[in-house]
């Protein structure tokens, strides 16, 4: 197996670095892989019913196709990855795989995302494994509330898995929280506190209408910029955006160690900062969350000697990629719920 790896390697052919730009000079520096679009908690605004496994879907890539995709995008300059899904880590080879991605030249940042199931166990292995950045879903620091979120009772164990991250040593660690109106929008007090004291980022999330939340969305959606405004008035202050950094807008405190941000996609220009492309785990390519059903590279992730042709069928795609969603139109594209595409 070993032998095979080493000589695959020896015969890939050498790329140059060709920035991966679209029509309209963006530049795609960042992928998201979903490795599966499976997941073992409900999300009410994702998965409420839970996950049901699709007849006739596609299996999920391999590792080595994988890393081929991997490569291809590394060449074209792509250097931060994330591994998302679904829950990645139901995955059975999670730590092969973030081994097999952070050990390709070019590749500088492997993150992941997580509902954090496992996380206290598992943090100092995926790290071990490469994985230097994470993302762990925290909706609400109310037991109850949480358990009635995610159809998990098991805020307690999250909570250890952040503090089992921190002491693992992860570089950068984010909680994601989906704003909801009138299921959690009254914690924002409780949640700055929360990284007041610590060393993290915490970001609010504006729920994203998709094919299969529609209800949802109509009942909860409240906009992020009531975050914003009770934020600035609490003495936070914008912080200024670092280049390449996605579209967070963060918030900081000079009386306090962690970050606030806000991601709020129905904001105005907010396509502009893209810098995110996506590979679904049935090796769809896809330029936009919301866009289309994906691009197919799987055809491409056959063998080594087919880099040349995946890149230049990637760059050909980004090209394409539409300069803005069409989510104030109602239109939220293609995608059931987020785990089917990676969140
Ligand atoms: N709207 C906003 N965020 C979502 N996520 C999943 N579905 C949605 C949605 N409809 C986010 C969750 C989770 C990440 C995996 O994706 O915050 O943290
Ligand atoms: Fe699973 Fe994440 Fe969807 Fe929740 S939001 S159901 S954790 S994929």
């Amino acid at each position: 197996m070993t032998q095979v790896r080493d000589r695959d390697v020896l015969t890939l052919p050498r790329v140059p670095v060709i920035p991966l730009t679209d029509g309209i000079g963006r530049r795609f520096e960042y992928l998201r892989l979903s490795l599966t679009d499976v997941c073992n908690f409900r999300c009410s605004y994702c998965l409420p019913d839970g996950y049901r496994k699709q007849c006739g879907k596609p299996q999920e890539l391999s590792v080595a196709e994988i890393e081929r995709a991997v490569r291809a995008f590394a060449s074209l300059g792509l250097w931060k990855v994330r591994l998302t899904g679904g829950e990645p880590t139901i995955r059975p080879d999670f730590e092969e795989v973030a081994r097999a991605v952070s050990s390709v030249p070019g590749i500088r940042q492997v993150a992941m995302t997580t509902n954090g199931y496992r996380l206290a166990e598992r943090a100092s292995v995926w790290r071990d494994a490469g994985v230097s950045a994470i993302n762990i879903s925290v909706d609400s620091l109310d037991p109850a509330r949480f358990a009635e979120i995610t159809g998990h009772d098991r805020l307690a164990e999250v909570m250890a898995g952040i503090d089992a991250a921190q002491a693992a040593g992860f570089e950068r660690i984010k909680l994601n929280a989906v704003l909801m109106g009138g299921v959690n929008d009254d914690e924002l007090d409780s949640m700055t506190s929360f990284v007041v004291e610590r060393d993290l980022s915490l970001r609010f999330i504006e729920v994203m209408r998709t094919n299969d939340n529609a209800e949802f969305f109509a009942a909860r959606h409240v906009p992020g910029i009531g975050v914003v405004q009770r934020l600035e008035a609490a003495g936070w202050q914008r912080l200024p955006r670092a280049p390449g950094s996605g579209p967070a807008v963060e918030f900081g405190h000079a009386r306090a160690r962690g970050r606030i941000g806000i991601i709020a996609p129905y904001a105005k220009d907010f396509c502009a900062s893209c810098n995110r492309l996506r590979l679904g785990s049935d090796g769809k390519f896809h330029l936009c969350l919301f866009g289309d059903g994906g691009f197919d590279l799987r055809d491409l992730l056959q063998a080594d000697h087919q880099h040349d042709e995946l890149i230049s069928r990637i760059a050909g795609l980004t090209m394409g990629k539409t300069p803005g969603h069409r989510l104030h139109h109602g239109d939220s594209g293609a995608t059931p719920h987020l785990a089917s595409i990676g969140g």
